[in-house]
């Protein structure tokens, strides 16, 4: 019996890679570059399943060619907006993801953002590479403490979860959220957080506010002109969830003029671009997309779609599966 055909649009791990290869008809994309949503459509009617990353874009034209042959897109990552999931939908296309296997690793780069941007570790590397270091002084590069500030976080999925377990339980900070729907407080209290009831109060009560909600039309700018100012004066903003959750430049013009003290970017609205402007402040970090950029995660999000096509080819419901 002929194995189904899959298209990965990226290079994976290649114990990922060797596996996919054993158990199906694989094409890697030895290029290892983007592919364009046409060659996407076209791979469409060309592969049992499709592979994507969230450097892949697949709006609606993706999906509306006709003689569509996938009847699977495996999602290398949690996030899946750079999918437009009805339009898969409409024509038969199951979607799934990987989620679970990167919350610690996303949190670690949410915290490593936070303390880098209160301690001002970027200015402070860049300083030495300069060859500007004039030594120690007791007013040198005077950061924020931690310790007893209050955290927001928006959104309080897993990854919110477990930066909130880190922020308070590793860092002794307050910790707030809010979520979309209730959540129980005594489950809230596990890890040491509490809900208020609008992103308002949040940015009200924090020094410091952390996105973890999912981008996509639901969330996109959420973080506009109007909440930046919402936000205590001499806050900091830490995005490690996606770029289109906040109006970029917006949040540029907030960092220059004072409106916000410091911002930790790991995601951004058009990504490999970085607005110039963000890049010569020297009161943002900056982050090329690393959330889960470990070889261990790396690897587990490559065996859980290995486990979901692998599913869905035997003609069971993949583990995780969101469309
Ligand atoms: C995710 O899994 O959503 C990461 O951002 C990489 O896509």
């Amino acid at each position: 019996m002929s194995r189904p055909t899959i298209l990965l649009t990226r290079r994976w791990p290649a114990a990922v890679e060797a596996v996919l290869a054993e158990r199906f008809d694989a094409t890697f994309n030895v290029d290892d570059q983007p592919m364009t949503p046409e060659a996407i459509a076209q791979a469409l009617q060309r592969y049992d399943g499709v592979l994507p990353t969230v450097s892949d874009k697949l709006p609606a034209t993706v999906f509306a060619g006709g003689d569509i042959r996938t009847k699977i897109l495996g999602n290398f990552g949690v996030g899946y907006n750079h999918i437009d999931v009805a339009a898969a939908k409409s024509q038969g296309i199951v979607v799934t993801n990987t989620p679970g296997v990167l919350t610690d690793c996303t949190a670690d780069i949410a915290m490593l953002l936070l303390l880098s941007v209160a301690r001002r570790a970027g200015e402070g590397e860049r300083q030495i590479r300069a060859g500007e270091w004039q030594g120690w002084c007791p007013t040198h590069m005077i950061g924020t403490k931690v310790t007893g500030k209050t955290v927001g976080i928006i959104g309080f999925g897993r990854i919110g979860k477990a930066f909130a377990r880190r922020c308070h339980f590793g860092f002794g900070m307050d910790v707030v959220f809010y979520n979309r729907s209730p959540v129980d407080p005594a489950e809230a209290s596990r890890y040491g957080a509490r809900q208020l009831p609008t992103v308002e109060d949040v940015l009200g009560a924090s020094d410091f506010v952390s996105l973890h909600c999912p981008g996509g039309a639901e969330n996109r700018h959420l973080m506009n002109a109007e909440r930046l100012a919402a936000m205590k004066p001499g806050a900091f903003l830490i995005n490690t969830a996606r770029g289109d959750v906040v109006d970029e430049a917006a949040l540029a013009a907030a960092l220059k003029n004072g409106v916000i003290r410091g911002a930790g970017l790991d995601v951004y609205e058009a990504e490999p671009h970085v607005p110039e402007t963000l890049r010569t402040l020297e009161n943002v970090v900056l982050l090329p997309h690393l959330g889960s950029a470990t070889e261990e995660t790396r690897t587990a999000m490559g065996m859980k779609v290995v486990d979901n096509i692998t599913a869905f080819f035997d003609g069971k419901e993949p583990p995780d599966r969101v469309a």
